[in-house]
């Protein structure tokens, strides 16, 4: 009998060939904001090792969604190379999806007009400091409605190259992020304050893309199933929002944590590589504020297989909705035990940088586990020429 994992599975009018995706990873293969022959070849090459589909990470839905000017935000200047990329992919007998994201106030986008990054409220924006945008503004209900119709353009503009579904991303401390994260989001109009106040606008972004790309589109969502800081966005919160977001007809959860701006590891885990990421920082002064303080600020995780399961498992409980297991799927007893648990999917990220084969060779069993260390230097790659393993 064929293993669970191998079975397709259906996403609306998607059909996806197994429960494998390759997770967002961003990718650093974008020449000013416009997707490079490098990053068609990755995502072919990722699903030529047996995947269903690929995720391209980080598509920004307007110029100010972008964290620098160099990621690519969606607009019809870009059609033709996406365009390659979904044809390249679909030749090579995958699927493709894509991230669509806004950074909120995370960016160090010195393009960003009024030279303020935005969010649910004035915050400030360490990250941003040494390129003058060191404090956030609290977004305008003019803004907040934009932003909710910018996802919709932007997963309508992607239904149009030819991706297979899009993925909101609501984790990881971006802007969706930071307005279910009670600590950041201090708003006393109707999009803060309580949980359902928190998750409006997340819902209307679901409701607007709905609206744009018709019933037959998968809509996806990552989301996080904790902040990992105290004041952050808790397991009971996301429950509460995966039920909402199951109500509001999305298609899967890809369940996820951490946040950018403070927990960045508690998403991967593993190593910190302070040498690798003070060798890549352009802005010196950035680059001494890691060599010095990195290891003190930065906090580390321990990584384990299969690290999110208990937490993922939370949610498993609350929702009939398909569900994309994400974090730590380095084996093959990992998978079984994720099929085990009724994941409905599983997304690798490490595992397939390390290896577009590893799920090929999983599947005719020449390896049971991925030689991923994760010694996390991938990090500091994607923004040295392109996400690369370098073991
Ligand atoms: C190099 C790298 C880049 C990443 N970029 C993104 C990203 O753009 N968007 C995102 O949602 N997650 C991103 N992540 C997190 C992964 O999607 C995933 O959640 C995490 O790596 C855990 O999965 P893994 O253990 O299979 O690697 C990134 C992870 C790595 C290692």
């Amino acid at each position: 009998m064929i293993s669970k994992e191998y079975t397709s599975f259906k996403l609306r009018s998607l059909v996806l060939k197994n429960r494998f995706i390759k997770t967002a990873t961003y990718e650093g293969m974008c020449d000013n904001g416009r997707p490079t022959q490098q990053l068609i070849d990755f995502h072919s090459r990722t699903v030529a090792g047996g995947i269903a589909m690929t995720t391209v990470a980080y598509g920004a839905v307007n110029p100010d969604g972008r964290t620098h000017e160099h990621q690519m935000y969606l607009h019809p200047r870009i059609a033709e190379p996406l365009k390659e990329l979904t044809d390249a992919v679909h030749k090579a007998s995958g699927k493709v999806s894509i991230q669509l994201t806004h950074c909120g106030f995370f960016s160090r986008n010195k393009n960003i007009k009024g030279k303020k990054p935005m969010g649910p409220s004035r915050v400030l924006n360490t990250y941003g400091i040494m390129s003058g945008l060191a404090f956030s503004r609290a977004m305008t209900l003019e803004e907040i409605k934009q932003t909710a119709r910018d996802f919709a353009n932007a997963a309508e503009f992607s239904l149009k190259v030819g991706f297979d579904a899009v993925e909101i991303h609501m984790g990881h401390g971006y802007l969706l992020s930071q307005f279910l994260t009670p600590r950041i989001n201090k708003r006393k109009d109707k999009y803060g304050g309580s949980l359902e106040n928190r998750m409006r606008l997340p819902l209307e972004v679901i409701a607007e893309t709905r609206q744009a790309v018709g019933e037959e589109f998968p809509i996806l969502v990552k989301m996080n199933l904790s902040d990992g800081f105290k004041g952050g966005f808790t397991i009971a919160d996301s429950i509460e929002v995966a039920k909402a977001l199951e109500q509001a007809g999305v298609d899967a959860l890809i369940l996820s944590g951490g946040y950018t701006s403070k927990t960045p590891f508690y998403l991967m885990r593993g190593d910190i590589p302070i040498w690798d990421m003070t060798k890549v920082e352009k802005n010196w002064l950035q680059k001494i504020a890691i060599a010095s303080f990195g290891r003190f600020i930065i906090r580390k995780y321990d990584f384990s297989e299969n690290f999110f399961i208990p937490l993922a498992l939370k949610v498993r409980k609350a929702v009939k909705m398909p569900l994309v297991y994400v974090g730590g799927v380095v084996s093959r007893q990992g998978i079984e035990e994720i099929m085990k648990e009724k994941f409905d999917m599983i997304a690798l990220g490490r595992a397939l940088i390390h290896d577009p084969d590893f799920i090929l060779k999983i599947k005719e069993g020449s390896v049971d586990k991925s030689e991923c260390n994760q010694c996390n230097i991938c990090v500091a790659e994607m923004d040295r020429g392109g996400v690369r393993c370098v073991l």
